[in-house]
């Protein structure tokens, strides 16, 4: 809480490809206007790029503690959520709807949430982000469960 007593919005790493720019823009324009300071890491135009790029840039941020949280839009969501996930301190949650943005931080705490803009409406997807950067991880059996996705962990022979 800050001296208001009011909750500190924590600070947000964007990244989208071409496909997911108007859509990066709703969420940037929305988060800002909650109070989250944010880190539009592009794209910034229409121009076709590797989403590749994004994934990596935003995972990076969330990684090294720039950003708190990252939210990542493609076409589908799918290739840039994979590419966030080559990160070993990513769990990168493709999401559709509000409910999965609410599990998937009380149950995987994932630290990075990937919409498509092919998939998802801006309002939905709006709600989504908005539910997923205040549901907290629940803990308890899930964290041993988030603890088996830990880069160090490995299953018994
Ligand atoms: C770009 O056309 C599209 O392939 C990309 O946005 C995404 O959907 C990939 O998974």
């Amino acid at each position: 809480m800050n001296p208001a007593n009011t909750p500190i919005a924590p600070p947000v790493a964007l990244g989208a490809d071409h496909a997911g720019v108007a859509l990066k823009a709703a969420i940037r324009e929305a988060l800002e206007a909650a109070g989250h300071p944010v880190m539009d890491l592009g794209t910034h135009g229409t121009d076709s790029v590797d989403y590749p790029d994004f994934g990596a840039a935003v995972a990076s941020a969330v990684a090294e503690g720039r950003a708190a949280f990252g939210v990542l839009v493609c076409g589908t969501g799918i290739g840039i959520s994979i590419a966030a996930n080559r990160n070993p301190a990513i769990r990168c949650a493709l999401v559709h709807d509000v409910t999965g943005a609410r599990l998937t931080r009380q149950h995987n705490d994932a630290n990075v949430i990937a919409l498509g803009a092919r998939m998802t409406g801006v309002e939905v997807a709006l709600d989504a982000v908005r539910t997923f950067l205040t549901t907290p991880f629940e803990g308890g059996r899930h964290g041993r469960r988030v603890q088996k996705l830990s880069p160090g962990w490995s299953a018994s022979p």
